[in-house]
């Protein structure tokens, strides 16, 4: 069978890893494995249109970036995206900036979600791997010993997959983390949300601001040179149709200082709105039997500190290497180890995410804001607490 067709006999389909969704996870999976010579099929229940064109993650890691430019990724960010030095951390009255590559000589770019899902897109075209989109019924069988899939295709046909492996890359809502029987579930749900706007507006910045206010969390963050992103910490269950525009920029130009130091948030017309529950959430192990999990399907971080999808990322690094040795070499074990080292990574990301949304996102208690003062004068005031946000920030090597 040629590498990235799946072969088809009397029963359905069959092919080496039978990957279950498109999102980052998935297609950075089924692009890695077929430079590793291993063929994968990949369904998805949304359209093509509709997961590339979804806004969400806007910050790579350095270590992201090296990975997906070894995977011949790279040319874009390079053209494209925007290398950051670091970033500012602010409070009322102060604007600090942390400088990552003077502290750990690693720095970040900003380089949307949406542009990493169309270079991989695009790759997945060049490399023929198959694709199933709008497909539903997705349910995993017999996934100790067998595994299989079965679903619904685009035309309303059943269909089955036999795969040596699952990948379940499905995301937080998929069917893989059920899959997984007695895993334990580690959780934590914020009192908070972030309502985000994407505004066709240059950035008033040149590296993101995180700023903490009495009034709640505020962040600029950007998309390019004439479109910026913009967050505001918000009370769960928060209708973003029911902020005008206006009452929007007011609350941001007060939170991330709008006249301080003669400073200017500009405003512009704002193309999306939308609210994001913040919780953290780690499923363990991140594999079953033929089942591997990657990305959001096992964890959830806050997206303070921009980590989630790095952390699918980096996961896939690991999957893609665990997966060739079992499937090429017949070495089982970096798969054996996968699930141990994987979460080494994840509870970083999960501890650092949980830090830096703790420290800026405002709770109502007077003493829990002088903490958070206190924690932010000293990251921002003494090499050793900035370096060890700049660590995190700009991300541990792959396979930490
Ligand atoms: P996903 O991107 O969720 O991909 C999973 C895929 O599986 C999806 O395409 C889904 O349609 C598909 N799927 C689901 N069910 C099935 C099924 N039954 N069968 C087949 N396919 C299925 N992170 C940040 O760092 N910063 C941010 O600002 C940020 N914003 C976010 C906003 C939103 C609304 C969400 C949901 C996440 C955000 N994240 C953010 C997190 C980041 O986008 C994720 O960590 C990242 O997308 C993880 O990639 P993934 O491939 O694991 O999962
Ligand atoms: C974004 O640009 O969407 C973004 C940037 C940094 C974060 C979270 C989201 O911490």
């Amino acid at each position: 069978m040629c590498p990235g067709r799946a072969g088809h006999n009397a029963e359905g389909m069959r092919t080496q890893v039978a990957i279950i969704g498109a999102g980052p996870a998935g297609l950075l999976l089924s692009h890695l494995l077929a430079q590793g010579g291993v063929e994968s099929v990949v369904l998805e229940t949304r359209s093509e249109e509709y997961v590339a064109a979804r806004i969400r993650a806007g910050i790579l890691e350095h270590s992201s970036v090296e990975l997906l430019e070894a995977a011949g990724l790279g040319a874009r960010i390079r053209a494209e995206g925007d290398e950051h030095r670091g970033i500012y951390l602010q409070w009322p009255g102060e604007r600090h900036h942390l400088d990552f590559v003077d502290l750990t000589g690693r720095s970040v770019w900003v380089y949307g979600q949406t542009e990493v899902q169309k270079d991989l897109i695009a790759a997945r075209r060049a490399g023929g791997q198959e694709i199933h989109y709008e497909v539903s019924d997705v349910a995993l069988h017999d996934v100790e010993e067998r595994p299989y899939v079965t679903f619904t295709d685009v035309s309303g046909a059943p269909q089955r997959i036999d795969a040596v492996v699952i990948a379940g890359c499905d995301g937080s809502f998929g069917p893989s983390r059920s899959a997984v029987p007695a895993a334990q579930v580690f959780e934590r749900v914020y009192p908070y949300s972030w309502f985000g706007i994407l505004a066709d507006v240059a950035p008033s910045t040149d590296e993101l601001i995180y700023a903490w206010h009495p009034d709640g969390f505020a962040l600029h963050s950007m998309r390019s040179e004439s479109v910026s992103r913009l967050y505001l910490q918000v009370p769960n269950g928060t209708d973003p149709q029911s902020w005008s525009d206006d009452r929007i920029w007011g609350e941001l130009s007060k939170r991330l200082g709008h006249g301080q130091n003669g400073w200017k948030l500009n405003p512009g017309p704002i193309t999306d709105k939308s609210v994001l529950p913040m919780r953290s959430y780690v499923q363990t192990p991140m594999r079953h039997g033929e089942l591997y999990l990657a990305g959001d399907a096992a964890h959830i971080v806050p997206p303070t500190g921009a980590k989630g999808l790095n952390l699918a990322i980096a996961d896939v690094a690991l999957l893609s290497r665990a997966l060739i040795s079992k499937i090429k070499d017949k070495d089982s074990s970096y798969a054996d180890a996968y699930s141990d080292h994987a979460q080494r990574r994840v509870w970083r990301c999960t501890h650092f995410s949980w830090w830096m949304t703790t420290m800026l996102h405002t709770s109502g208690d007077p003493f829990d804001a002088e903490l958070q003062l206190s924690q932010l004068r000293w990251v921002a005031g003494s090499r050793a607490g900035a370096t060890g946000l700049a660590e995190n920030y700009a991300g541990l090597p792959i396979g930490y």
